[in-house]
């Protein structure tokens, strides 16, 4: 079948962008765009990392768990590094940089990744993943040898993948020069296997399939579960019996959502870790890989004027809000048996309010980070019903549309209760949150689609301009605003006076509107977090004790809500959501601040 390439219209190529991270990579020198002055940066950092460790050796590679030619499986052995005072140092494995660079090691044999995309037929897969891959390679960031495989039960030649993955190139490459001779170069390297999720043999045979492209390298294999996750520990189960790496690391992303509740996040993981270690698992969260909430630490503890006001003593409440211009369509089945609470809250909003209220963390280490955002989780208040309102859209007709409600959807029971809006109060019981509200609102199916966080800030006391701000001091505040997403922009609200001879004070924006700011494209989050899974970057991945923390929140409301059957209030398709979300900020004298002028 001949495979169609999109049409990419022909732009001056910008220069290759480098992966300058902040937390992981010391910065390279500006011009210096070669993806191998990147690798040799990061691999001098990691080894920085390993002599502030007491120059200890290097740790051992990831064990393989896979079948021996005997039939026999190996015992998974506890490489762990020591854990002291609950933090466990990070050691690198040198074979880490060495995969990355693919170059000779020092046996003189070189290493490949194989990339396998199980559920490859699906949504994300077409969507998010493929795309990324892509995104990557074009930017030059795979390593020199890698293979990428399609795993699915939909029957699919190569070629077919090959046609179905150049479709759905949706990602910010496909308006690049030389996007079509790059992504032939591309395909050229992505294969398709069809088979069961839960058969050995059929895993077999891929693993045959990876061996034969990987040859006499080193092989490093990352498998990606972008499939229901029921069939998590199917695959996980055959992948680590029938087809994980033998001489070099196994890596296995698992998507989200980890569970329903506490006790099955903590079967799941129960489940994983009989085939895996922690370190081989990178639960993602993709919030984590957003441009902005990566930077939220860069903007907290890089710049003097915000770390002094980042408590409750100048900050009257934090709001993490969420919100989609269009309903489950074609989720619904999905969606339904979770919910707003479980696919938003629980993992995306929480997450950001893990990093955003966390300490300084020891250093930029994965686990020192990972460390400081437990303790928050582990400091909440857990969520009663008092503190939660939920929605549910129905259907809408506007401009002759009919826009169709939440039960109108095939795939979900008319008398579904799920909600698909959101709408908590959440408190952390520590010295610097005490007191403070951190409001969060999610919804589908709402008026406008955007992710920010807004930060409210105290009043100013014995405020001098007072008289020009009439009776309604909350709107003198000040309130930084991060917003992730669309459009991304950080801008602190400020009081300021109205140019003139008069004394008249308006508020106006300090903006970094990153769009005007910077030149360069923000790469799509699961960019990010393909690559730092290839790299073993588990900074930006969620531990199984943050898991736990997390779930232990939110179980006894979800239960809760689900025994006493709480109806959700219902809110037209399109608007900003129920009534009630107003009410529960009230309580707490908050304002949404989404609701302000700019809105
Ligand atoms: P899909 O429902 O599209 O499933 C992916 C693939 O899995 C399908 O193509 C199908 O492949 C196989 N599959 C589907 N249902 C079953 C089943 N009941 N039993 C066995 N195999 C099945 O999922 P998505 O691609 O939407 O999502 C994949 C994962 O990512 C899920 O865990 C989801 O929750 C998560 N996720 C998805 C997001 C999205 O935007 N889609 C966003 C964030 C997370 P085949 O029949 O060919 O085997
Ligand atoms: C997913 C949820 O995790 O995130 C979806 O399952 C939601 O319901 C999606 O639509 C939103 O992600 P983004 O990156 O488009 O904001």
């Amino acid at each position: 079948m001949a495979v169609s390439f999109p049409k990419c219209p022909s732009s001056p190529l910008p220069p290759l962008q480098t992966r300058n991270r902040a937390w992981s990579s010391p910065p390279l020198q500006v011009g210096d765009s070669s993806k191998w002055a990147l690798l040799e940066a990061t691999k001098r950092c990691h080894l920085c990392v390993s002599a502030t460790n007491g120059g200890s050796a290097v740790a051992p590679v990831e064990p393989s768990k896979k079948v021996q030619d005997s039939g026999t499986k190996t015992t998974p052995t506890d490489h762990s590094t020591k854990v002291e005072n609950g933090i466990r140092p990070t050691v690198f494995s040198s074979n880490e940089f060495q995969d990355l660079k693919t170059g000779p090691d020092n046996s003189g044999r070189e290493s490949t990744v194989s990339i396998t995309v199980v559920g490859a037929s699906g949504d994300l897969a077409k969507k998010k993943i493929f795309p990324a891959l892509f995104a990557l390679y074009y930017e030059g960031f795979l390593p020199k040898h890698f293979t990428i495989f399609g795993y699915a039960r939909s029957k699919m030649t190569d070629s077919e993948l090959r046609e179905m993955v150049s479709r759905t190139l949706n990602c910010r490459i496909d308006q690049r020069e030389n996007c079509d001779a790059k992504m032939e170069e591309f395909l050229k390297r992505c294969f398709y296997h069809s088979g069961q999720y839960d058969s050995e043999a059929h895993f077999i045979e891929l693993d045959k399939k990876l061996k034969h492209h990987e040859g006499s390298r080193i092989s490093n294999r990352l498998y990606y579960l972008s499939i229901p996750p029921n069939i998590f520990l199917d695959v996980v189960k055959c992948t680590s019996l029938a087809a994980s790496s033998e001489n070099g690391w196994t890596r296995v992303i698992v998507e989200k959502p980890f569970g329903r509740d506490a006790e099955s996040s903590a079967s799941l993981t129960r489940g994983l870790k009989q085939y895996l270690h922690e370190d081989q698992i990178f639960r993602i969260d993709h919030y984590l890989g957003k441009e902005l909430v990566e930077n939220l630490s860069v903007l907290r503890f890089s710049n003097l004027v915000f770390e002094p006001l980042w408590s409750r003593q100048y900050i009257r409440n934090v709001q993490i809000i969420f919100s989609e211009d269009f309903g489950t369509e074609g989720r619904g089945g999905y969606f339904d048996s979770y919910g707003i609470i479980r696919d938003i809250m629980q993992n995306h909003l929480l997450q950001i309010v893990a990093l955003f209220a966390m300490e300084t963390p020891t250093s930029l280490e994965a686990e020192d980070i990972r460390n400081e955002k437990v303790k928050v989780l582990r400091s909440m208040k857990t969520l009663e019903i008092d503190d939660v309102v939920i929605g549910q859209y129905k259907s809408h007709t506007r401009g002759g549309v009919v826009y169709p409600g939440y039960t109108d959807d095939k795939t979900v029971p008319n008398d579904s209760l799920t909600p698909t809006f959101a709408a908590a109060a959440l408190f952390i019981n520590n010295a610097r949150w005490d007191g403070v509200p951190f409001l969060m609102k999610a919804g589908k199916a709402l008026h406008t689609k955007r992710a920010e966080i807004r930060v409210q800030f105290r009043h100013v006391p014995g405020n001098l301009y007072k008289k020009c701000f009439g009776t309604d001091l909350d709107r003198a505040t000040n309130e930084l605003v991060i917003r992730v997403q669309p459009d991304e922009a950080i801008y602190l609200k400020i009081n300021n006076k109205i140019p003139g001879l008069g004394m008249r004070l308006d508020r106006s924006n300090l903006n970094l509107h990153y769009a005007a700011r910077y030149s360069k494209e923000i790469p799509c989050a699961y960019e990010r977090l393909l690559l730092d899974a290839i790299e073993g970057e588990r900074r930006l991945f969620i531990r199984s004790d943050e898991l736990d923390a997390a779930w232990a929140l939110f179980t006894p409301l979800l239960k809760d809500l689900e025994e006493k059957r709480i109806a959700p209030e219902l809110y037209p398709y399109g608007s900003r959501g129920p009534v009630g979300a107003h009410y529960l900020a009230a309580k707490y004298n908050v304002r949404w601040g989404d609701l302000g002028a700019e809105h």
